[in-house]
Order: C-alpha cells, then sequence, then structure tokens
C-alpha cells in the first residue's frame, strides 16, 4: 500500500492541498496516497490517534487546529516553536513530530517565484496574529535590513517585535508601530492581517508602496483582495498567498519525502483552475 498522508481541519472540503501534494507526488515520482480529513472541533487529538494507529504516516494541520497540533507534537522544530504552531506532523516510530512550514513558504515564493530578493531589504508586516507569528523567523533569517511590525492593537506588534527582535542579528532592525506611524516606503509589505477575509483594507498609507515595492497579501481569491488592488494603484507590484500556499506545501513534501518538488508548475496550473 502507498504511504497515507491527510491534511486535517475543519472545515476541510475547500483544501486545495490533496490536489497540490498529488501533483508533486507525479512530479517526483513518489508513491503516496493524500486526502482529506475532517476532525470534530473537539476531537483533533483523538483523530490525530486514529490515523497513526492506521499507519498513516503525517498530516498537514489546518484551520482551527495548529496551536492544538503544537501542543499535541512531542518533538517541535525550531520554526514550529517560534511560530507557536504547527502545520505539519510527521509520525516517525512513536513520535508526533510538529514542524511549521507556513514563514518558509512565504519566504521561498517571494524568493523563487516572484523573484525577489529579502536580503538587505526593508519589509512591512501588516498584523500581529499567528499568520505574521508565523512568518517572522524565516524572514529574519533571510537577513532583511529592517523589519517593522504594524497592527491595530498595538501590544500585540510590540510583544512580537520584542520577542523577535531578540532573534535579530546584528544590524538587523525590527521594531513595531502603529498604522498611523508606518513611515516611507517598503520594498516587501506582507498584508498578515485577517482583513481580506472580510473585503477590508487595513489601514496602511499609500506612501508605504511604490514602484519597486512587492506588496503580497497572505489570502487568496479569484479576485484580488483590497489590499492588492490599494498596493497595486500605487505602484506596486501585487501577489496573492497562492504561491505561499504552494510553497508551504513543498516544504512539507520535501520534510516527509526527502525531494523538493518544484512549485511554480503546480502553482500555475492552481492559478489556473482558481
Ligand atoms: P491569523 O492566524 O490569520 O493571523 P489572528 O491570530 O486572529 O489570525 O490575527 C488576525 C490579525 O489580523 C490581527 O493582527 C488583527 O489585528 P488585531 O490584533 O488588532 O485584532 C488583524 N486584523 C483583522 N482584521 C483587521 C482589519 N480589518 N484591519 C486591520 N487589521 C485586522
Amino acid at each position: 500500500m502507498n504511504d497515507q498522508y491527510v491534511v486535517i481541519g475543519n472545515p476541510i472540503a475547500h483544501s486545495k492541498s490533496p490536489d497540490i501534494h498529488a501533483a508533486f507526488a507525479q512530479q517526483t515520482g513518489q508513491q503516496l496516497s493524500y486526502t482529506r480529513c475532517l476532525a470534530p472541533l473537539d476531537g483533533f487529538a483523538a483523530t490525530v490517534r486514529a490515523l497513526i494507529h492506521s499507519g498513516c504516516k503525517g498530516a498537514n494541520v489546518t484551520l482551527p487546529f495548529k496551536l492544538e497540533a503544537a501542543a499535541l507534537a512531542l518533538t517541535l522544530s525550531e520554526r514550529a516553536r517560534e511560530a507557536g504552531a504547527v502545520n505539519t506532523l510527521s509520525f516517525i516510530g512513536d513520535d508526533i513530530v510538529g514542524d511549521n512550514t507556513d514563514g518558509a513558504g512565504l519566504v521561498n515564493d517571494i524568493v523563487r517565484n516572484a523573484r525577489v530578493q529579502i536580503a538587505g531589504k526593508r519589509i512591512l508586516m501588516l498584523g500581529a496574529g499567528g499568520a505574521a507569528r508565523g512568518a517572522l523567523l524565516p524572514l529574519l533569517h533571510e537577513h532583511p535590513q529592517q523589519i517593522v511590525i504594524a497592527n491595530r492593537t498595538a501590544a500585540t506588534a510590540d510583544a512580537l517585535a520584542a520577542h523577535f527582535g531578540a532573534r535579530a542579528e546584528h544590524g538587523q532592525q525590527m521594531r513595531a508601530c502603529t498604522f498611523e506611524a508606518i513611515d516611507g516606503a517598503f520594498d516587501i509589505v506582507i498584508n498578515a492581517t485577517s482583513a481580506s477575509i472580510s473585503g477590508a483594507l487595513p489601514p496602511v498609507p499609500a506612501s508605504a508602496f511604490g514602484a519597486g515595492t512587492l506588496a503580497l497579501d497572505m489570502m487568496y481569491a479569484r479576485a484580488p483582495s483590497v489590499f492588492m488592488q490599494f498596493a497595486a494603484s500605487h505602484g506596486a507590484t501585487v501577489r496573492d498567498g497562492l504561491g505561499m500556499l504552494v510553497e508551504q506545501a513543498a516544504e512539507a513534501f520535501y520534510l516527509w519525502r526527502g525531494v523538493r518538488p518544484d512549485g511554480a508548475p503546480v502553482l500555475a496550473q492552481l492559478r489556473e483552475r482558481l
């Protein structure tokens, strides 16, 4: 029987992960099966235990279980510990290994797919929730000159900047500010708020964008988000979160199978079907 993998969430019917992993398996010649798994809201741990019992090799974890997955894992990677959340579980013998590939997915989408270098750049991170938290350590590891975290609730951004500022290297700046205090243009602006879900625009000033800016919304939909429209109207090159989705899956596939798929053709396929 092929090795079994799943994506666990609630709801889960909409998940594109089975299509992405099937495409990766075909591309790399790996024999595996990857299916959706709906866990009851109060039954994540029991679902994982049943999967392990059935011989499942690994799971991706999506909303609303990423924090529970971090608590359930017996071994955590550094990036999962720093993110405080797990999106990839590997079942290895008696161990449950938790990792977080979301930040690596973001970085790889920016560097490989958008072909924008992060080293030496000024980054503006909008939002200070789980999505922002998961991205900060992988971004820091790319050696940006500066990361500014702007959030509606200042205290959350302050806490994130203090925590990850301690991980910054000599010469790297990490600071928090309010949306009103955002100053000057940035090379990369990342919308890690959940505002796009409700069609809202985070109150980022137009001056944050320029002709040299890459503006990336972690959300994706058929039509560009209001954030992408706003950024584009002020000269930025824009990108949604579909590439990040594909690249976080590529990183999970690599963890499980030891083979790194090429995300670009899979991203192009998904884009056509969106
Ligand atoms: P996620 O895991 O997707 O990051 P989260 O942890 O609930 O979700 O965080 C949501 C983020 O989006 C927060 O930074 C939130 O700001 P607050 O901390 O002030 O709540 C931000 N957010 C949500 N809606 C927003 C909006 N309309 N404008 C600006 N920020 C918004």
